[in-house]
Order: structure tokens, then sequence, then C-alpha cells
């Protein structure tokens, strides 16, 4: 098998993320909280126009902390897409609730709120769009269904950062929403995320749910004179050192997002013969969508020739990948009850998207690589 010389995904530095991190250390601001992640956290609220952004250890813990926030019980249903990663699912199923995995929209991949209100029962209490590949979910639709029947939104917007949906930005649509800066998103610092918060009603509790259910932050302000445990609680605060280098990647957020849109705009332009000659498709942006420029992803027409193009591209030494297996098909999704044909949309496109490689220190001669490669299948 020949070598990989263009991985699917390859962080890179683009800004002042090593002068930061020295930065952190040699003022000995190291743990959370401190001015990296201050400087993080008003960035992200002045890009998203929202009023309270945390940084945390992850997406993932994002989530958590949103469920821990809504007091999700045992009993409790939350409805979340099945074309997703696990962790919009297990943060509610760890703390009790039964996730009702609805199916996705075939153009957007994103959960198809025409399919929602039929799933709502007495017990459902909250709804988690995730924006797939940037691409905002239907949030007009969702937000008038979720205020008819006192749902609460919370938008998975790992994906999404810089993305809108008629002119407003992702994010910024549910009570909260949560961001991810895993190593494969646009802007990272290796594992890190954030919670949004846009109604105010959870701030304070934020807080102390993220500070190991103690009243630290208020106790650093001035505004208690000792600190103690006062309510439930995690360690989900992200140290100042990977803050620093988020901070350098969040300041150079244009220089990243240019250079991406030029990567999927090519691979758009490029490959749209190809794509149409064989039966394929790839993303769709609805208009009133500006997207994030996450990801590229080929929708091919079958999963063997899915399997086959993964082998034509690894012989040239590129890699690409595919995700999600459906989540109620996988063997957690199985034991909550999860059959085939619950989710016909999720289940079919799971077998035929295919990721390119996309990263933001792709350069133009490797990109054409991928491109040639995949003409010549
Ligand atoms: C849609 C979605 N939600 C959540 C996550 C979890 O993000 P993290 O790795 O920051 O916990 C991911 C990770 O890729 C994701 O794709």
């Amino acid at each position: 098998m020949s070598q990989i010389s263009i991985p699917f995904n390859r962080s890179s530095l683009v800004g002042r993320e090593l002068k930061y991190i020295i930065q952190a250390i040699s003022i000995g601001q190291i743990a959370g909280d401190q001015s990296f992640t201050k400087r993080c956290q008003t960035l992200l609220e002045k890009f998203l126009d929202a009023p309270t952004v945390m940084l945390t250890t992850s997406c993932t813990h994002a989530l958590e902390l949103a469920a821990f926030l809504l007091d999700i019980q045992p009993g409790d249903e939350v409805i979340v897409p099945s074309f997703t990663f696990v962790s919009t699912a297990n943060a509610f199923l760890s703390r009790g609730a039964r996730p009702v995995f609805i199916d996705v929209r075939p153009d957007t991949l994103n959960l198809d709120e025409t399919k929602l209100e039929a799933l709502i029962t007495p017990k459902t209490r909250a709804v988690i769009p995730v924006h797939y590949a940037g691409v905002g979910c239907a949030m007009e639709a969702l937000l008038a269904i979720a205020r008819r029947h006192g749902l609460v939104i919370i938008e998975d917007n790992a994906h999404g950062l810089f993305g809108k949906y008629k002119g407003r930005p992702l994010g910024t649509f549910g009570a909260l929403a949560t961001q991810s800066f895993h190593e494969t998103k646009n802007l990272t610092c290796g594992e890190g995320g954030a919670l949004v918060i846009n109604d105010p009603q959870y701030t304070q509790r934020a807080e102390i749910l993220r500070e190991k259910g103690t009243n630290r932050s208020r106790f650093f302000r001035g505004q208690v004179d000792k600190y103690s445990w006062v309510d439930v609680g995690s360690s989900y605060v992200m140290s100042d050192v990977l803050a620093a280098f988020l901070c350098g990647q969040l300041e150079a957020w244009e220089h990243i997002q240019t250079r991406r849109r030029r990567i999927w705009n090519v691979y758009h332009e490029r490959l749209a013969g190809w794509i149409a000659a064989k039966g394929a498709r790839g993303p769709v942006i609805p208009p009133e969508c500006e997207q994030a420029y996450h990801m590229y992803y080929l929708l091919l027409p079958a999963l063997e020739v899915r399997t086959a193009l993964i082998n034509h591209l690894k012989a040239r030494g590129i890699l690409s990948v595919f995700h999600y297996l459906p989540l109620h098909l996988s063997a957690m999704g199985r034991k909550l009850g999860g059959k085939p044909g619950d989710c016909p949309v999720a289940e079919d496109v799971s077998d035929r998207l295919l990721r390119l490689p996309f990263y933001n220190s792709l350069t133009d001669a490797d990109q054409e690589r991928v491109i040639q490669a995949v003409l010549e299948f």
C-alpha cells in the first residue's frame, strides 16, 4: 500500500499560537479562566453577537453542561438527529434521558424539521439541531415548533462557527449552543469547546456547574468573600495554555475562513462535471444559509463506489474518510430500540458519503492532486 502523503486533516499554526502559549506560561497563567480564556470568550461573543460564551474542555463537555443546566432527568426525551457524532446523544443519555432519533433531510443532511412534530411526546424536553457541515438547519421552522410545544433548543454547532442562517450566526438561535475546537475543526486548540449562552437565565448556574459546583468565579470577581460548594458540577474549564493556542487561531479567523472558502469552491467547481457524470452529488447550500466551510463531501451512488474511490485515492497517497454510522443502528442505538428503517435517509447517506482532505494548510498543489485523482476515477 502506498504511503499517505495527503492526510484527511492536518493541524497547523496560522498566527500567534506559540507566542501566546509562551506568554501564558511565562506570566504563570496555565490553569483556566485567566487572561487568554477571557480574550477567547470576548472574541467569540463578538463574532457570534452572543451575550455569554464560556470555554470548555470540549464540545462534548459543553453538551453535558447544557444537559445539566436543563436539569435533564431519567424519563425525559431529547430529540437528536441520527446522523451526528455520538456526543450529541450521549450528553443527554448520561443524565438518564432517552435520545429519540430523528431522520435527516436528503439535501442538507440536517435534521428533518417536517418529521419533528410526530416525535414530540409529553416527555420531550429538548431538540438538538446539528448544523451539519456548517450549513444551517431550518431554524425558523424549528423555533416555531419548539415554541408551540414548550421545548428548549440546544444547537450543536460543532461544525458551524461563522455560518449563518438568514443572516444570523449559527449558535445564536437556541437557548444554548455548543462549539468544538477539536483538531478537525476550522479553528482549533487540539481539544476544546465552548458553551454559548443566549438565554441569560442559565448564565449564573453555568458558571457554577462548569467550576465543579463551586462559586469560584464569583469569588474571583470579589462578589463573595470565600468560595464553596453550592451545586452539582464538574470540571469543564479549559487550561489557559490551550486558550492561548485558540486565541492565536481566533485572531486569524478571517485568514482561516478565506482559505477554507477557496478550498471548498475549488473542489466544488473542479469536480462539478465529474459529479454529474458519476450520478453523485456535492453539498447543497440553501440560499438562506451562509455556510461555515467546514468540509467538502461527495455523496456517491452506492457503497461499492465509495469503497472503490477510497481505495483508489489511498493508492495515490490520499486519505479520504466517511462518517457517521447512524446512531440508531450503532450498538448503543440498538440497545435503545433502534432498528433498520427508522431513519431511512440517514441510513442511505451514511453508506455513500465521502469526505475529501480539507484543512487550513492544504496547498493548491496538493488539492490539485486530490482533484486529479478523483477525476481519474
Ligand atoms: C456534530 C458534533 N458534535 C459534537 C462533537 C464533539 O466535539 P468534541 O470533540 O469537541 O467533544 C463533534 C466532534 O467531531 C461533532 O462532529
